[in-house]
C-alpha cells in the first residue's frame, strides 16, 4: 500500500490543500491520503489560539465526501509540542511493509533543515513537496538537490501550482469580516462564522472579571448571583461545543445588564435609539430588557461583538435559526445551578452537553407550555421559535433514549 501524510494545522482547512492533496494522490499512485492534523507545532504558532477540536472538525466537514482521504488525530492528544519526526516513527512502524509518502507545502520544505530530526523523517517516508504561487522553481530544485545529499531520503515536486492560498489569507479576511466562502468547503465556511473563529474581538478572563464587577453594581443581588451562573454555565458549554469560552462568558455576564432598571427607562432607551418596540414588549416592557441589553453591549461596555449583541438581545424568546451562540446564552439561561423552579431540570442540564439542539427545543416546549397557562403573555417570537425548531428536529428526537 502507499499512503500520503498530509501533516498541517489546517486552521482552516481551504480547497488548495484538497486539491493538492488529490495531485499528490494522483501521481503517486497513492492508495490513502491521511491528514495528520498538528497539535502544537514547534515551528509554528497557533497564536489565533483556535481550538484543537476546531481545526479538527472543520477537517471532518471538509473531507466528509471524500473518499481515500482519512484523519489522523494523535498529535492534538500530545502533551508538549508536536514533533513530525517522532509521528513518522510512529508511521513508520505501524505501517512497516507499505511506502509512506509525507506531503508538505514548499514553505515547510525550505525551512525543514530547521525542524527536530529531520533526517529521521525523510528516511521514514518519501517527501512530496508542493509549490506555491510565485515560487522560485530554481532554488525549489537547488534546495531539493541539497536535501537529497544531506539526508538521503527521496524529495520530489508535486507537479502542480497552488495559487497561493494560505490559512493566514483567510484567517485575515475573516478577521476583517469579509467571508472567503469560494475559498473553502461551504460547511467549514459556515463553521468559521458560526463559531466565531478568527474574530477580531478577543477576550480574555480579566476582561470578564472587570464586567463581573460592573455587573455587581449595576444588578440586584440576586439578578446578579444568576448572572454569575449563567456566564460560568456559558462558559462550560462554550467549551463543550467549541465556541470561544470567554466570549461565552461575556455574553452570559451580560446578558441581564438591562434587568434591573425601569420599563420607562427601557422604553424610552428604544423609541431614542430607533430600537423597534412590538405589540407585546408594549404590553410588557420587561421582555425588551434583551433587545436594550444588547444596545447597552456597546453603549456602556465596548462590547462590540455582533455575536454577542444577537446572543443577548434574543435570550429570552430565542428566535428560528439561532446561531452557537444564540444557543449557548438561551440554554445557560434556564439551566444555571441558581434555577430550580423549571421542570425536567435534571435532564435539561444532561441534554445540554450532549445535544445542544435537542435542549433548546425541550426549553421551548416547556416555555410554550408554561405561556398556554398565561396566553396574554405569549410572545410571538417564542412560538415562531418553536415551530422552527418542531419542524428541525422533526424525526430526530427521540425519547425513548
Ligand atoms: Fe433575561
Ligand atoms: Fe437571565
Amino acid at each position: 500500500m502507499r499512503i500520503g501524510v498530509y501533516g498541517g494545522t489546517f486552521n482552516p482547512i481551504h480547497n488548495t490543500h484538497i486539491e493538492i492533496a488529490k495531485a499528490a494522490k494522483q501521481q503517486f499512485n497513492l492508495d490513502r491520503v491521511i491528514f495528520l492534523i498538528a497539535g502544537t507545532p514547534p515551528h509554528k504558532e497557533t497564536a489565533e489560539s483556535t481550538a484543537d477540536l476546531c481545526r479538527f472538525e472543520m477537517l471532518q466537514l471538509a473531507l466528509k465526501e471524500e473518499n481515500c482521504f482519512e484523519i489522523d488525530d494523535r498529535e492534538i492528544y500530545r502533551s508538549g509540542k508536536s514533533y513530525s519526526y517522532i509521528t513518522m516513527k510512529e508511521f513508520r512502524e505501524e505501517h512497516s511493509t507499505d511506502d509512506i509518502f509525507f506531503i508538505m507545502g514548499s514553505d515547510s520544505l525550505l525551512n525543514f533543515k530547521n525542524w527536530v530530526n529531520p533526517e529521521i523523517i525523510s528516511q521514514c517516508a518519501t517527501i512530496l513537496v508542493a509549490p506555491r504561487l510565485g515560487d522560485d522553481l530554481i532554488e525549489l530544485d537547488n534546495v531539493i538537490k541539497e536535501y537529497n545529499n544531506k539526508y538521503l531520503g527521496e524529495f520530489y515536486v508535486i507537479d502542480y501550482t497552488a495559487n497561493g492560498l494560505a490559512s493566514s489569507v483567510i484567517r485575515k479576511e475573516f478577521y476583517k469580516n469579509s467571508e472567503v466562502r469560494e475559498w473553502l468547503n461551504p460547511n467549514v465556511c459556515d463553521y468559521i462564522i458560526n463559531h466565531n473563529l478568527y474574530s477580531k474581538y478577543n477576550y480574555d478572563y480579566n476582561f470578564v472579571l472587570k464586567l463581573s464587577e460592573l455587573m455587581k453594581k449595576e444588578l440586584k443581588p440576586g439578578r446578579y448571583i444568576h448572572t454569575l451562573g449563567v456566564a460560568t454555565t456559558a462558559y462550560t458549554l462554550a467549551i463543550k461545543w467549541n465556541y470561544p469560552a470567554y466570549t461565552a462568558m461575556v455574553a452570559g455576564i451580560l446578558h441581564d445588564c438591562a434587568k434591573c432598571i425601569s420599563d420607562e427607562k427601557r422604553l424610552s432607551i428604544c423609541k431614542k435609539n430607533n430600537i423597534p418596540i412590538t405589540e407585546i414588549e408594549y404590553k410588557f416592557p420587561h421582555l425588551l430588557h434583551g433587545k436594550v441589553g444588547a444596545f447597552f453591549c456597546k453603549s456602556k461596555y465596548e462590547v462590540n461583538d455582533k455575536q454577542v449583541q444577537h446572543a443577548i438581545a434574543v435570550h429570552t424568546t430565542g428566535c428560528p435559526g439561532m446561531n452557537l451562540l444564540d444557543k449557548i446564552i438561551f440554554v445557560a439561561d434556564y439551566i444555571e445551578p441558581g434555577r430550580d423552579k423549571q421542570p425536567r431540570l435534571d435532564i435539561l442540564r444532561s441534554v445540554a452537553y450532549s445535544d445542544l439542539d435537542r435542549c433548546v427545543f425541550m426549553i421551548l416546549e416547556d416555555t410554550v407550555e408554561y405561556l398556554n397557562k398565561n396566553p396574554e403573555m405569549v410572545d410571538p417570537t417564542t412560538i415562531d421559535t418553536y415551530n422552527y425548531y418542531l419542524s428541525e428536529t422533526k424525526g430526530t428526537i427521540n425519547y425513548g433514549n
